[in-house]
């Protein structure tokens, strides 16, 4: 679609001229129990609120107004799992009936308004049921992805301090069971916060030796509780907490509050995805990760769509022809994944023969975001699947697209590698180092002028502070959102790379920062860094360089594996840790920092260019060798 056709244009500078009557229209989407005192306040928080003296309630825009609205029976959510051989489906009917029952039982355990409620739970309808209940009571839930080691459960179990903690006894990965029960248990030894119950869902493939006087069974609970009313909360109350990686083994608290949330996300679903009510949408994402909080559970939901939940992968569950059965099986219009699930289906079906062998009639447009993507994967897909392909760029902080292709106001151009242009809400800029806005075409940090719009984390939970310090104090007046990239003379985003040490490995975000962390632990470990290496699938994978201590004479390999294996210990599986190579030295400037961008260019077979302050330069050399005999 081009340029002169579209509505992008005219509903940018519309947000532009007036940003407050913009979200005041945009929030005539969301059913509110008492209206705003002012549609923004500046004075709250680290740079505003938005709808502040707002009251609504989530669950009940996410469910009862649909059933209240005569489409109780509609498909709210479809849950499609090859790894447990089903297929569940739930009108909104039935999942109000649910969400309402399983509220009451976390009321009966004595949550209530403003209480944490840790969730410890796979791809199943429960989870987003759980969270709709958290949501119905004014509970605040985090939710922890499944991939990560007690250490990392318990670090977030002592930062939120939840009453209740709802787990599954088991998740499902291809060709193993994940017992959580043994995780929840090391992470609570760990935690010096401790729940004063658990909800524990029994999945038959792996049930949980339950704790008496601590444990109750999530399904008789549920069955034996009142249902829950939904009780209105403050637009500006929060509703979940999802930690994301920092620059340190600390995770970052990333708060969502109720109003703006909801306002931001109905508006997205027409506007930049393009669908409409009773259609069918797909985040093939983890509910773990904020993509799958957005676009598996609240987007779809607070606007009247059917959304799948999908307990498997883009190939293994049983081929590369996955996606596309599951689009043939439920009609799904537009899917939402990362370029790494399209770079796996690429290798291992290059025509995406299995992919295309399935009913599409009902596809339109593949969306892709989570990690920077590749032109030729953004070419490949388009070329086999005949459907637009449209980047866009968000973070969990922001919560939905900063920039992407407006399939809803027609403006979805084609342009492989570039991220799209800026939602409204966004007055988004390339600054140089000082914080001077640069012109088109030329590369600096990429910056958001305040206020962050609605759906954007307010604050970090309980670190109003360490917000400032992350993401406002460089640049005054912007938030840094920590990529570099530029905007072109079309307007359009080109996102090239974190400015920090966030990688991005197979779509999932990890700070390389904490691996060094788990690295230095090590006893025979003097010094080290990890870098985020070129990978063909996973598009970025960790690779760590240690300096051991002197005098240390044990076989290197050992040290290796037990380093790999620490970082799977520590931060779990999904860090995709699988290389630690033992070096002489580390390259390092003259004041002693360490050349981690160096060590990367060489990693991904470039030249190093160091830069002039190097104090050895024959240390880079230690590292090619060592590259070398990988
Ligand atoms: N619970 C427990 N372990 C998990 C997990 C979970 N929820 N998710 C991943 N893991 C484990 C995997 O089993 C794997 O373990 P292993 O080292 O024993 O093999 C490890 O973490 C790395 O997982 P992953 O990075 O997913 O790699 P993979 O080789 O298992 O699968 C892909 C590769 C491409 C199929 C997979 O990464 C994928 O589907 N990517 C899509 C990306 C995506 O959806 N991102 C979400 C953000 S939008
Ligand atoms: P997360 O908070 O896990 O969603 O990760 C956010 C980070 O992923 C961003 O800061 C980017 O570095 C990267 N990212 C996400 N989507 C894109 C995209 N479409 N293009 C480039 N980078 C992206």
């Amino acid at each position: 679609m081009d340029e002169q056709n579209s509505r992008y244009g005219e509903v940018y500078r519309a947000w532009q001229r007036d940003p407050e009557s913009w979200w005041a229209e945009a929030a005539s989407g969301i059913s509110w129990r008492k209206t705003w005192d002012r549609v923004f306040d500046p004075m709250i928080g680290p740079y505003g609120a938005w709808f502040p003296g707002a009251m609504l309630n989530t669950s009940e825009n996410c469910l009862d107004r649909h059933v209240a609205a005569g489409r109780g029976g509609q498909l709210a959510l479809v849950w499609d799992s090859p790894l447990a051989g089903r297929i569940a489906r739930f009108t909104y009917a039935e999942l109000t009936a649910r969400v309402a029952r399983v509220a009451g039982a976390l009321a009966a355990l004595g949550v209530s308004r403003g209480d944490r409620v840790v969730i410890y739970m796979p791809m199943v309808p429960e989870s987003a049921i759980t969270m709709l209940a958290c949501a119905r009571i004014g509970a605040v839930h985090s939710l922890v992805f499944g991939g990560f080691a007690a250490a990392e459960l318990a670090a977030r179990i002592a930062d939120a301090k939840p009453r209740v903690i709802v787990a599954a006894s088991c998740g499902l990965e291809p060709g193993r069971v994940v017992a959580y029960q043994p995780i929840l248990d090391a992470a609570l030894a760990l935690s010096p916060h401790q729940p004063e119950a658990c909800l524990i869902l029994q999945r038959e493939m792996a049930p949980a030796v339950l704790t008496p006087g601590r444990d109750h069974d999530f399904l008789t609970a549920e069955a034996g509780a009142n249902p829950a009313d939904p009780v209105p909360v403050l637009a500006t109350d929060p509703l979940y907490i999802l930690y994301t990686s920092g620059t340190t083994g600390r995770p970052k608290g990333v708060v969502r509050d109720h109003g703006g949330h909801a306002v931001a996300l109905h508006r997205s679903m027409g506007m930049v995805y393009g669908v409409g009510a009773g259609d069918v949408f797909w985040a093939a994402s983890d509910v773990g990760w904020v993509v799958g909080h957005s676009y598996i559970v609240y987007a779809p939901l607070l606007a009247g769509r059917t959304t799948i939940m999908y307990e498997g992968k883009p190939v293994g569950t049983p081929d590369a022809g996955a996606f596309g059965r599951v689009i043939a099986a439920h009609g799904v219009k537009a899917l939402f994944t990362a370029p790494t699930a399209m770079r796996a289906i690429k290798q291992q079906d290059p025509e995406a023969k299995r992919f295309t062998s399935h009913d599409l009639s009902r596809f339109e447009a593949l969306f892709l975001a989570g990690e920077r993507c590749d032109p030729p994967t953004a070419e490949w897909a388009a070329a086999k699947l005949g459907r637009p392909v449209i980047d866009h760029w968000w973070q969990t902080e922001t919560g939905w697209a900063i920039t992407a292709g407006f399939r809803g106001l027609g403006l979805f151009p084609f342009k492989p590698g570039s991220g799209g242009r800026p939602s409204p809400g966004y007055d988004l800029q390339a600054l140089d180092e000082a914080g001077v806005v640069l012109g088109r075409g030329v590369s600096g940090s990429l910056a958001v002028r305040l206020p962050l719009p609605p759906g954007a984390a307010p604050t970090l939970w309980r670190n109003e502070d360490g917000f400032r310090d992350a993401y406002l104090r460089d640049f005054p007046g912007w938030y840094r959102t920590g990529d570099a990239g530029m905007i072109d003379t079309d307007g359009d985003v080109w996102v090239m790379g974190r400015t920090d040490d966030i990688i991005n490995t197979a779509g999932h975000r990890l700070s390389t920062g904490a691996m060094e962390e788990v690295l230095a632990s090590h006893p025979d470990v003097a010094e080290c860094a990890v870098i985020g290496a070129q990978d063909a699938l996973k598009g970025q994978v960790p690779l760590g360089l240690v300096v051991l201590k002197a005098g240390v004479n044990r076989p290197l390999d050992e040290i290796s594996a037990e380093l790999v294996q620490l970082v799977r210990e520590r931060i779990g599986p999904v860090a995709s840790f699988k290389a630690a190579l033992v070096v002489p030295r580390l390259p390092k400037t003259r004041s002693g920092k360490i050349l981690r961008a160096a060590i990367r260019r060489l990693a991904d077979g470039e030249p190093a260019n160091p830069p002039p302050t190097i104090e050895d330069p024959a240390a880079l050399d230690d590292i090619a060798a060592a590259l070398q005999s990988r």
